[in-house]
């Protein structure tokens, strides 16, 4: 083993006005479970986070509810601590961003920037309440759109037919806050000239700091160029005032980041350790941040320019993952998949069954992850249950019955057949699996481990100990016990791989088999000769789909109760800074490449499942007297009965490719980033399948 590192870790800090959901735990688990395992490692591993207090939204929330800020974000730090914690989320520190620590650190920063020059202000004119007396940012502002005329649209995009504009494009638009319409008004503003740190960052981006398609993002954004950022937003706002600013507050992505060293500055304090050792300029200790992809823009560019050009260490690699979806489809409230954790637990669902199925769907990549609940019941009840624990089950009761508990382990039976071989076999296997523990591999583990567990299942099988307690000899009674304690040491060695997973059914069974704290290392050695283990006591159940059932039902059920309210956008958090994602146009085309492309109006006569795609929806589209099959990756945004009778444009004359499902014949068009925001184009009213788009 290598000697220990000292590792600070972060998950982003959620937002102080809403519930955690199954698709924030994501990345909690995520992050927890690699936590874990670095301890267990042996690591000095720290893992702090806290709540993202700042804010219009939280503001205005405060007032609706007739409290002050510090009031909603006080009650819902409680909220969020106790669901983290129902999930056996365990934070070093859970702390807040309206906090000391992180005020005088966002001032500090800020102080340092500004001496290097990298502060500038200016005057920029902006929507404006005139009842509510405040600036508005652009999900504040509703209107009709421009392009379907459907009305109540956001400033940034129609939820209807998918366009995105500015709040300017906006018919007769409106101020969600007090109705009125809202003028353009000027002010000053200060800025991160974050266009002077282009160099910095293009090196930066190069330092192995981030996931391949991370680095292909941010390169596409060096190629649209860096423009300055606006750090600044006028009172009322809910925030730190800008400290030569009076009147002036940090925008609320300033002092988030900033907001993992309030944290853990916060830490420092009560435990005595050093800030700076981690935060100084080539520190050694090692600092990770994982984060959903829609937040990439701040943590791979903002956050280390700030803190490259105020004098701190850069984070040594910010870990992206994918959004989540559950039945293929983005949550939805209405379907009942907008599930919260408090609901999850309250339903009496075990947290490890959803802790288990994540690493089951993990990887180190930003693709989307999908929760087809389904799935969930089957993995959960086959692998875990089926599998894992029926090792023990199937064994333990001998050991009580006939040998008072206690276990021997020589490796061999009474006719001389060795079994030391399968010990071997999973023991060897713990550099393989710490490795992909290391990655965020999480699905090649359980892949692994439930292999082992298949072996180790048909070992037990092979042997019948059940049978072999049948037989009344003195042969019989050793192999029995020799069958056990291979089986339950087997049972050990499984029970350390899965625990930085499920740590505490992995307590649960350390109690059974009367041990410590398992650690990486203990893969290592085998329990004691002669040690007596406790009385087997059911470690897990299966799920029954019945739960699930109600679990939908009562998410759906809160939908009733909080009608009138908008479904959820998706799951891009940071919705007041969507310009950031608009991707930079490609190289220019001839006319004569762009005549080569036939594009047609096409008919989606049918849409199906494709079963074993994740992705892929398969569509019959109907070309007007023509019929083509296509396979399209929108599964992710679409329930395939919505799309049946609607128009799209298809590319008609793309060469038909195999596929692994089949033959696809064409190409749908959409935009969007992916996961549940893509949309599928549609033409005007009166188009008819098999026009040709010109
Ligand atoms: O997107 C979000 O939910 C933000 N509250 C995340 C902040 S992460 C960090 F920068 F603080
Ligand atoms: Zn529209």
């Amino acid at each position: 083993m290598t000697s220990p590192r000292k590792i600070l870790v972060t998950s982003a800090l959620p937002y102080a006005n809403g519930p955690i959901h199954l698709g924030h735990l994501v990345e909690y688990i995520q992050t927890d479970i690699w936590v874990r395992f670095q301890k267990m490692r042996g690591h000095d591993c720290r893992y702090v986070c806290a709540d993202d207090t700042h804010g219009t939204p939280i503001m205005l929330r405060a007032e609706k509810e007739g409290i002050s800020p510090e009031e909603l974000i006080a009650r819902v730090h409680g909220e969020h601590l106790r669901d983290f914690t129902g999930f056996h989320i365990e934070f070093d520190n859970y702390y807040s961003t309206h906090s000391e620590e992180t005020r005088a650190h966002a001032a500090d920063i800020y102080g340092r920037l500004k001496d290097r020059g990298l502060i500038e202000s200016r005057a920029i004119e902006q929507y404006f309440d005139p009842v509510k007396e405040m600036f508005l940012p652009d999900r504040f502002i509703k209107g009709e759109c421009p392009k379907c005329h459907a009305k109540d649209q956001y400033g940034d995009s129609c939820e209807v037919c998918g366009t995105t504009y500015s709040p300017t494009d906006l018919i007769n638009p409106y101020s969600v806050v007090s109705g009125a319409a809202p003028v353009r008004r000027e002010s000053v503003h200060y800025f991160f000239k974050l266009g002077e740190c282009a160099e910095f960052l293009k090196d930066w981006t190069r330092s192995g700091a981030l996931q391949t398609e991370a680095a292909n993002k941010l390169n596409e954004w060096f190629e649209a160029g860096l423009s300055d950022w606006d750090i600044s937003r006028d009172a009322p706002y809910f925030g730190f005032e800008i400290p030569d600013a009076p009147g002036k507050y940090f925008y609320v992505w300033l002092d988030a980041p900033i907001g993992y060293m309030g944290s853990f500055q916060n830490l420092c304090d009560r435990l005595g350790l050093d800030f700076a050792e981690y935060w100084k300029k080539d520190s050694e200790a090692e600092l990770y941040h994982f984060i959903g992809k829609d937040i990439l823009y701040f943590h791979a560019l903002f956050w280390p320019a700030m803190l490259e050009h105020s004098g701190f260490r850069t984070p040594t690699r910010i870990f992206a993952h994918g959004f989540l979806t559950v039945n293929g489809e983005k949550m939805s409230k209405s379907r009942g998949t907008f599930i919260t954790a408090q609901s999850y637990l309250e339903q009496g669902l075990n947290p490890e069954w959803l802790r288990y199925y994540y690493a089951c769907k993990l990887n180190g990549t930003m693709e989307d992850i999908d929760l087809s609940l389904e799935d969930f019941v089957a993995r959960v009840n086959s692998d875990l249950v089926g599998k894992y624990i029926n090792i023990a089950s199937r064994t333990a009761g001998f050991v009580t019955k006939f040998f008072d508990g206690r276990l021997d382990v020589p490796m061999q039976l009474a006719d001389g057949e060795a079994l030391d071989f399968l010990i071997d076999r999973l023991r060897d296997s713990a550099e393989e699996i710490s490795g992909y523990y290391d990655s965020r591999d999480y699905n090649k583990a359980i892949r692994k481990i439930m292999e082992l567990a298949d072996e180790v299942n048909i070992f037990v099988n092979e042997k019948k100990p059940w049978e072999i307690a049948k037989r009344d000899d003195s042969y019989s009674r050793g192999d029995l016990r020799v069958v056990c304690a291979i089986t339950l040491n087997l049972f050990r060695l499984l029970t350390i791989y899965l625990k930085p997973i499920l740590p505490r059914l992995a307590e649960a069974v350390e109690g059974f088999l009367k041990i410590p704290s398992l650690t990486w290392q203990d893969a290592q050695t085998l329990l004691p000769q002669g040690h007596t283990i406790n009385d087997y006591r059911h470690l897990m159940t299966r799920i029954d789909p019945k739960q699930v059932d109600a679990l939908v039902e009562a998410n759906r059920q809160s939908l009733q109760a909080t009608a009138g309210q908008p479904e959820p956008h998706s799951q891009v958090r940071h919705a007041e800074h969507q310009q950031h994602q608009v991707q930079p146009i490609a190289e220019t085309i001839s006319i004569d490449d762009f005549a080569k492309v036939d594009l047609r109006i096409a008919r989606i006569a049918n849409a199906e499942h494709v079963e074993g795609a994740d992705k892929l929806l398969k569509l019959t589209l109907d070309l007007g007297g023509e019929t083509r099959t296509v396979f399209a990756g929108i599964k992710s945004a679409y329930a395939p009965e919505t799309l049946i009778g609607r128009l799209t444009v298809m590319v008609a004359n793309l060469a038909p490719r195999k596929m692994k499902f089949g033959l696809s014949e064409g190409m749908v068009l959409a935009a969007g980033p992916g996961g549940g925001d893509i949309f599928l184009l549609s033409p005007d009213e009166g188009a008819q399948p098999g026009m040709k788009v010109k």
